[in-house]
């Protein structure tokens, strides 16, 4: 495998599928992870995918990444709105990190256009619903060919 990739989901994205339809599309999660087992499996990446609710433990997730994976995709939800502390354990751990969120939060309530997560991310893909996952691997692939 050229690369460990790490996708991490925060509060209620277990929701997709019935959460808000009109804004974040009809695609569950699990249809999202599909999709990116097909592309990682295409670019000779390992995936491990997971979803939390809680913020601590995407933060421990981030802190055990160090040294078992080699980038970080992180739709942190509405954590990436509030979390000082999602963003101290990214910034933690040595390892390139991709922003994703399926809407485009730019377009979005005032609240959601500051990102926590962007503060240590290389870079945001945000609003092409479930294929900026897609979007984010190939990225990750990219990243660490030219490594
Ligand atoms: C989101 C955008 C956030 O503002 C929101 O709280 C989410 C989903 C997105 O993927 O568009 O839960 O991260």
């Amino acid at each position: 495998m050229a690369g460990k990739v790490l996708v991490l989901n925060g509060p209620n994205l277990n929701m997709l599928g019935t959460r808000e339809p009109d804004v974040y599309g009809a695609e569950t999660l699990n249809d999202i992870e599909a999709k990116c087992r097909a592309r990682a499996s295409v670019l000779g990446l390992s995936l491990d995918f997971r979803q939390s609710n809680t913020e601590g433990e995407l933060v421990d997730w981030v802190q055990q990444a160090q040294g078992a994976f080699d980038v970080l995709i992180v739709n942190a939800g509405a954590y990436t709105h509030t979390s000082v502390a999602l963003l101290d354990a990214i910034k933690a751990v040595d390892l390139p990190c991709i922003e994703v969120h399926l809407s485009n939060i730019h377009q979005r309530e005032e609240f959601r256009r500051h990102s926590y997560v962007s503060k240590a991310a290389i870079g945001m893909i945000a609003g092409f619903g479930g294929f900026g996952y897609e979007m984010a691997l190939e990225a990750a692939a990219r990243l660490l060919t030219n490594k």
